[in-house]
Formats: structure tokens, sequence, C-alpha cells
């Protein structure tokens, strides 16, 4: 198998992606698998900006710094840069079945896909809510992205 290359998408890439990317790199980190990882947004309305200051704060809080990270809207060529192109949620996951070329190879799937019993669920959208939400969305990530690299060392 090619190195694997993860590409987190929700719809801002500004709340849920980044942390999603941030669980994935800690968790690739621990068991020591090589891969690329990488989040983007289905919209385009966010870019460049730095993540939401609750998703920085709730990483922080996680001792991960994902003030760095800026917000970019997904393109065609993803579907090809990467193997694995992860939605956060089902509309994510629909947009991303709309835009991806025919002849990528990308495999397409819901984070929590890859969490045991979780199959078919959504990590649902924080932005509108409290500070306390955020930390649903880190256990929610972080189930996920140990599922996802657990995964990808069993199939590297
Ligand atoms: P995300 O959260 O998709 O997890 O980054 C959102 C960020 C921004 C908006 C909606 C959701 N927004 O409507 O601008």
């Amino acid at each position: 198998m090619r190195k694997p290359a993860v590409l987190f998408v929700c719809l801002g890439n500004i709340c849920r992606s980044p942390l999603a990317e941030a669980a994935f790199r800690t968790e690739a980190a621990a068991l020591g698998l090589n891969a690329q990882a990488d989040s983007a947004g289905v919209g385009g309305w966010h870019a460049g900006e730095a993540p939401d200051r609750r998703a920085q704060a709730v990483a922080r809080h996680h001792g991960v710094d994902i003030s760095a990270y800026r917000a970019r809207q997904v393109t065609e060529e993803d579907f090809y840069r990467f193997s694995h192109v992860i939605a956060l949620d089902h509309e994510n996951l629909a947009a991303l079945q709309r835009l991806r070329p025919e002849d990528s190879t990308a495999e397409i799937s819901l984070l929590l896909d890859h969490v045991k019993g979780r199959e078919g669920e959504a990590v649902a959208d924080p932005w509108y809510g409290a500070q306390s939400g955020f930390e649903v969305t880190w256990s929610d990530v972080t189930a996920g992205a140990k599922g996802l690299v657990k995964e990808l060392v069993e199939t590297s």
C-alpha cells in the first residue's frame, strides 16, 4: 500500500476537521504510523483563517497546538493526492461524493465509520454551541482517529 494520506473534511474547516487532523497526527505519532494528514472544508468562507478559538482551546487543553493551521476549501485534486478522504458528517459526505472525480481512487468514508458500534454516525457541528460542545467533538474525533490509525497500521 502507498503511504497513507488522509484528508479530513467538514463544512468550514475551522472546528471539526482541524481537530480531527490534530487527533489523527497525535494517534499516528503514538503508534509510529508514517502518514500524511491535512484538513479542508466543503465551503470556502473561512479560507485562510486559523481554527475557531474554541477549537484551538480544546486542542491546547489536550496538548496539541493547532494555531498555525489555516482553513482551505477541498479541491478536485485532493481526490488524487489523498488515499482517504474522511467526512465529519453526512452533509460533508454527500458533498464529497458529488465532487469526487470518477477516476479517483480515494476511499471516502465517515470518520465514525472507523469506530466499532458507531458506524454511520456524524460528528455533530459544535459551531453554534458552547465550549463544552468542543469537548464532545474532541472525544469523537479522537475515537475516530484511534480507529482509523489502527486500521491503517494493520493494512500497511
Ligand atoms: P466546522 O464548523 O464545519 O466544524 O468547521 C463550522 C464552521 C463555520 C460554519 C459552520 C460550521 N459557518 O457557518 O460559518
